[in-house]
């Protein structure tokens, strides 16, 4: 875990006349507006220019009803950052009213009951009705809803430009093996063939794609959800981080550091031909005014087209009082609503967390999305994103992360040494 320092987060509040003035303009534009006050504070990493416009939709829709909103962006991709900033305001008595916590650790900030409930929100507006039961069942602690999901990113995709593709005179890879080849070709027509950042989280969502894409879900579910030791150190590990690290080979040697939305525009402006990237990076494509399908293509990552990893970003909720309270519950509310389900997911690249919604406004590469997520819930092949916390305790994440990480960077580590490593690190945090 890298230490917490100060300057490595951007917290944005409004000036207190700004807000005033954009409140009193919403509130005279709005038809439905009747509420005063009341103000929502927002901790979230949707920093990029996609997840910015996306994060928008929800400050605009709050201050139509005329609730404040106060911004509380901490930068840095994943979510590590913003966590322990969170850590450190809930320590000293004064967390946000919402805060983007998701899977698991839900679970965890509700056993220091520090959450509070959105029931008469949920039963008001049927949601238990409205979402799947994979997706409400994360939102609950203790039986009670205590936040509430925002979308459902897919991780495993891969992402392409068709003219670079095209210039090496090959297609988007479907198996991993067609991935090496295409790599090649893309390496001799002098462009780079996979767009990579080096940060923890980045290797660890490359790491688990390539896993089920050797192993399987089942494999996946073994190793990576239930932390199975003979798993964690089975042959199958081993190939997988095999694979994985022989990745490097496709990427490129400044990789060290760089944001995986720095990378996705290596993507778009044709200096590399694909990345791996849960679909986040779809929100940068169409931030650029960029059309599926034509400017950029979207497919299954190699050798997964029968999986789906699943990524759910909810907003879980601090107890609050009064007025922030009351702003806190409409925020809530908002959110499950088609309008901010449809805006925000258009920008964010995900698809709706409510299956209900209309989907006309969605491009191919959502609609896929939404058929593999009902076709793998039902059928078999969905399983939760390890690196973007839907899997395990973020304890238990980080050693992860670790050895995935150091393994990927070091030149004198092996696959089997690694794969014991893990088998450590999972017994050592449970
Ligand atoms: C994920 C999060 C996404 C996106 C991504 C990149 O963990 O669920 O919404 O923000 O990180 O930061």
């Amino acid at each position: 875990m890298p230490s917490f320092k100060r300057n490595c987060f951007t917290a944005t509040r409004f000036p207190r006349t700004g807000l005033a003035l954009a409140t009193a303009l919403a509130a005279s534009l709005s038809m439905t507006s009747a509420h005063a006050a009341g103000e929502v504070e927002v901790l979230h990493w949707w920093t990029s220019g996609g997840e910015a416009r996306a994060a928008n939709v929800l400050k605009e829709l709050m201050e139509a009803e005329g609730y404040g909103w106060q911004d509380f962006a901490v930068a840095g991709g994943g979510g590590e950052t913003a966590m322990t900033v969170l850590k450190s305001r809930a320590m000293s008595g004064n967390p946000p009213s919402a805060a983007q916590i998701k899977g698991p650790e839900i679970q965890e900030w509700g056993e220091l009951g520090l959450l509070g409930e959105l029931d008469e929100v949920a039963d008001a507006e049927g949601w238990d009705d409205l979402l799947p039961e994979t997706v409400a069942d994360i939102m609950r602690y203790d039986g009670q809803y205590v936040a509430v999901p925002v979308n459902v990113h897919r991780v495993n995709w891969l992402w392409g430009n068709p003219d670079v593709l095209e210039q090496a005179g090959v297609e988007m890879p479907t198996t991993l093996d067609e991935l090496f080849a295409a790599g090649e070709a893309i390496r001799e027509a002098g462009f780079i063939p996979l767009a990579h950042g080096g940060q923890a989280w980045q290797d660890a969502t490359v790491f688990e794609t390539v896993l089920l894409a050797t192993g399987g879900t089942e494999f996946f579910q073994r190793a990576l959800v239930d932390l199975d030791p003979e798993a964690l150190g089975s042959e199958q590990m081993i190939e997988a981080l095999e694979t994985f690290k022989r990745l490097r080979e496709l990427m490129d040697e400044d990789m060290s550091g760089r944001d995986w939305n720095i990378a996705t525009s290596m993507v778009i402006n044709g200096d590399a031909a694909m990345q791996l990237m849960g679909d986040w990076a779809k929100g940068e494509f169409t931030a650029a005014e960029l059309t599926a399908g034509e400017d950029y293509l979207c497919a299954a990552a190699p050798g997964t087209a029968d999986a789906f990893t699943f990524n759910i970003d909810s907003l879980a909720m601090f107890r609050v009082e009064g007025e922030e309270h009351e702003a806190q519950q409409a925020l809530a509310r908002l959110v499950l609503e088609p309008t901010f389900q449809e805006a925000f997911n258009l920008a964010k690249g995900s698809i709706p967390a409510r299956p209900d919604l209309d989907m006309s406004e969605f491009d191919a590469c959502a609609r896929q999305s939404l058929e593999d997520f009902q076709r793998t819930a039902e059928e078999g092949g969905l399983v939760p994103s390890m690196a973007h916390g839907m899997a395990v305790r973020a304890d238990v994440q980080g050693a992860i992360f670790d050895v995935v990480t150091n393994y990927f960077n070091a030149r004198d580590m092996e696959a089997e040494q690694a794969a014991q490593r893990m088998v450590n690190a999972a017994q050592a945090a449970l």
